[in-house]
């Protein structure tokens, strides 16, 4: 174990990030969650906790942009019945801090150690794979000579489940709902039944209870945290329960245990928050929960999950800063946003839905670690879209709702993208005959649908021989570009140039050699024209506008340089491969810092007139001139293709959250040291360095593909497994487990610097690096060698 700063260190062993300190810069989230029932929760033991949506079901109240910054969560507190002395095991929210305390974070669950006046407490959190519950497992131990009575307490506070309505309307809603002990089950139950609510069928009832004999509880929030208080000083913690119920009004959650200790003595006292359909449900459930050895077997499943997950791609690094981040932190974060997309965070109320640009990104990276579960979410995704090719840019699965029509030029031309990986990865080429409905009614194969997209692009094709930007392309600030409906994208056209090709030889497989060549002309042209009036003499323009002015050019007084113009001729191989080199060259000259790439530059701040600058952010944030870690990634990947492994290293390594944290100064980065940004505050910003929107972003699963796909090079393709590193010169080599279409690879690269590759695969040398896939072979021992060609 490694302490880095007085606020945290790594566990690698047991794939842990451990708090010494309760009050980082901003809360550092963990989720736990297993699909249905999920929970964030801060180091300190901030947090809500939801079912399914966080929009018509979210059960614990969350109060976002509150101060403190995560009030208020799960909370336990302990309380010496005969002094009265009182303090938290999650290390907030109390006044009475422990006189030691740690928490940490780990693969869905998070826990915390105190020892206070003579007690040791230890919580673990946990949502168990296979049951909707939160497991709050506490063992308290006497640890003095005396004998001790300790209170321990539970606590929630109850949310309206509908936000919208909760922030709306709650003065009617909350006396729609009743909080309740159940003596049959002994448990606190909450139901929820408001008029003309959503999904009312659907909504779960919520039991909150504990493995033993309640001493007492309160459901009446104003009773147990009493007026003028709040969970910092509960009034239940000074006169105990008062066993209230409540009819309406402010819910809680509030359980008492009483503990008498021996010297010496440890006790055991588990609590279970769950959804249930009924009280009756309820109980059966619990009667499973407190069954001998339920939760131990809960607990060992959600290792086993995670184990089974991880096992895919395992490495072996000389930097242990990024082996961390490869084999535990970021295929978590990759994990998470494939089930939450962008909607719930510290950053984000839960509100906003699921971006379809962004999960189908999600998907890709996510694949690997469970091939069903992706190919769902692609039918789920594909269900978005009309019959001719549009794609809803952000839709509402669970809830629903329906949303704005709004046209983007790059929402449906990320499918292709997804599907081709998906097969890529299983080698089953049959998802492309699955049906799938369209939005606006009728279905067509998942094969159909990506046709579609296409055929989307090419309706909507600008004056220069582009396509039109429409609302925007991947970058949602493109928005000031296309206003009357003239301003195109060179970037589009990339992001054509990328997934054509994958349309193409999954047509040329079924025949269809039509669309084959439809996509390979279309690319053609596309790359003509960007080659014509696309190159600025150094690097790729970005966009035209309505009136024809261009952008990313160094005629403008501002943004003259974008970055994903230059990563994506790469990408796409449109650019011609001298212009794919100084294209990058002037990211490294114009764009890099060591804390990142800025996406753009110079920063906007009245361009192209003062009345409309293209952005409104303020200069060096969010889109304007930000580093934009997603968009970084791109930068890596770029750089591996070009076979340049010390840029490709450089960037890849200066955006690890941990390094990213140590170069800013952690009160500068204020983000989690284990979860990818959006985007970090830029240079121009006195703030240069903080990380902005962490855990639900894009750049989760695409620094998972650009380090285990392009740096260490192992790439799943329609044949079989492309094994091509392009690792940082000063590495002697790197060892991969990578277990693909069921072979288990073992991957030993050796470095001798450079980018050509010499392969042998069980002891044979192969021509190329191409492994092509071998059904039924379970093993498969490979031997990269970089730099020099050995002999075999
Ligand atoms: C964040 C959004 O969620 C994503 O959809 C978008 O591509 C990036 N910002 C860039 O604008």
């Amino acid at each position: 174990m490694t302490q880095f700063t007085e606020y945290y260190s790594f566990d690698d062993v047991a794939r842990e990030v451990r708090f010494l300190r309760s009050d980082p810069p901003t809360p550092w989230m963990n989720y736990l969650s297993n699909g249905n029932f999920h929970v964030m929760l801060s180091q300190a033991g901030g947090g809500m906790v939801w079912y399914k949506s966080p929009q018509i079901w979210r059960l614990t109240r969350y109060r976002f942009y509150n101060l403190p910054m995560d009030r208020p969560g799960p909370y336990l507190y302990l309380r010496d019945a005969e002094t009265g002395a009182h303090w938290s095991v999650n290390g907030e929210p109390c006044p009475e801090r422990p006189d030691a305390w740690s928490s940490a974070h780990g693969l869905g669950y998070t826990r915390f150690d105190c020892a206070h006046q003579g007690i040791a407490a230890h919580a673990t959190y946990f949502v168990p794979p296979t049951a909707d519950v939160l497991v709050w497992r506490i063992t308290v131990r006497n640890t003095g000579t005396r004998a001790r009575k300790i209170d321990l307490f539970g606590y929630v506070e109850f949310s309206l489940m509908e936000y919208l309505r909760e922030v709306q309307w709650q003065c009617y809603v909350k006396h729609q709902l009743a909080v309740r002990h159940h003596a049959a089950c002994d448990s606190i139950i909450y139901r929820y039944g408001a008029d003309n609510q959503l999904k009312p069928e659907e909504t779960p009832q919520v039991y909150f209870a504990a493995n033993r004999p309640l001493t007492g509880w309160d459901c009446n929030r104003d009773v147990f945290i009493g007026p003028y208080r709040s969970e910092e000083n509960p009034l239940g913690l000074e006169r105990g329960c008062q066993g209230s119920n409540i009819l309406g009004g402010d819910g809680c959650g509030a359980l008492q245990c009483t503990l008498d200790l021996a010297p010496g003595e440890e006790q055991e006292v588990i609590f279970f928050l769950g959804t249930a359909a009924s009280p009756d449900d309820a109980a059966t459930r619990l009667a499973a929960l407190r069954a001998p050895g339920a939760v131990d077997a809960h607990w060992a499943a959600l290792g086993e999950l995670w184990q089974g997950r991880l096992r895919t791609f395992q490495a072996t690094l000389p930097d242990a800063d990024a082996a961390r981040m490869v084999n535990t932190w970021n295929p978590y974060q990759v994990e998470r946003n494939f089930l939450f997309s962008r909607s719930i965070s510290y950053y984000a109320t839960g509100f906003r839905g699921v971006g379809f640009r962004d999960t189908a990104q999600d998907i890709v990276a996510y694949l690997q670690l469970d091939p069903l579960a992706a190919r769902a979410k692609i039918h789920e995704l594909l269900a978005q879209q009309e019959q001719n090719g549009f794609c809803y840019h952000t839709c509402y699965p669970v809830e629903g709702f329906t949303t704005e029509k709004k046209e983007y030029s790059d929402d449906h031309l990320w499918p292709l993208l997804t599907v081709w990986s998906w097969i890529a990865e299983t080698g089953d080429a049959g998802i492309l005959d699955d049906v799938v409905p369209y939005f606006d009614g009728g279905e067509g194969t998942i094969y159909e649908h990506l046709c579609r997209s296409v055929a989307f692009s090419q309706a909507r094709m600008g004056e220069h021989g582009i396509p039109l930007m429409l609302a925007a392309d991947w970058n949602d600030a493109m928005s000031r570009v296309c206003r009357e409906g003239k301003g195109e994208s060179f970037w589009t056209a990339m992001q054509l140039g990328v997934v054509l090709p994958k349309l193409a030889e999954l047509a040329t497989r079924r025949g269809d050699t039509a669309t084959a060549t439809l996509c390979a002309d279309y690319k053609r042209e596309l790359t003509d024209v960007i080659n014509d009036i696309g190159w600025d003499g150094a690097w790729y323009r970005r966009a035209t506008m309505d009136d024809g002015l261009m952008l990313g050019t160094k005629e403008a007084r501002q943004a003259q340089i974008f970055l994903n113009t230059q990563t994506w001729s790469v990408l796409s191989g449109m650019g011609t491969p001298e212009r794919q080199r100084q294209a990058m060259d002037s990211v490294a000259e114009l764009l890099d810092t060591p804390l990142g790439i800025k996406k753009v530059h110079p920063a906007v701040t009245d361009y192209p007139t003062p009345e409309a600058p293209l952005f409104a952010y303020n200069p060096g944030l969010g889109e304007n001139a930000a580093i934009f870690c997603h968009a970084n990634t791109w930068a890596v990947i770029a750089e591996c293709l070009l076979g340049r492994p010390e840029r490709a290293w450089k960037y890849y390594h200066q955006l690890i959250p941990h390094i990213a944290l140590q170069t800013a100064g952690i009160e500068q980065y204020m983000g989690e040291p284990y979860a990818y940004a959006s985007n970090l505050f830029g240079p121009d910003s006195d703030r240069f360095g903080l990380a902005n929107v962490t855990w639900l972003t894009g750049t989760a699963a695409w620094m998972y593909l650009a380090i285990t796909q392009y740096v260490l090079g192992i790439r799943p393709e329609l044949d079989g497994l492309r094994v091509a590193p392009c690792l940082p010169p000063d590495w002697p080599g790197a060892t991969i487990t990578r277990v693909f279409r069921g072979c288990e690879y073992t991957i030993d690269i050796v470095n001798h610097g450079g980018s050509a590759v010499t392969l042998t695969v069980d002891g044979e040398a192969l021509d190329g690096t191409l492994i092509p896939h071998q059904p039924g072979r379970a093993t498969c021992a490979v031997r990269a060698t970089l730099g020099v060609t050995i002999p075999v």
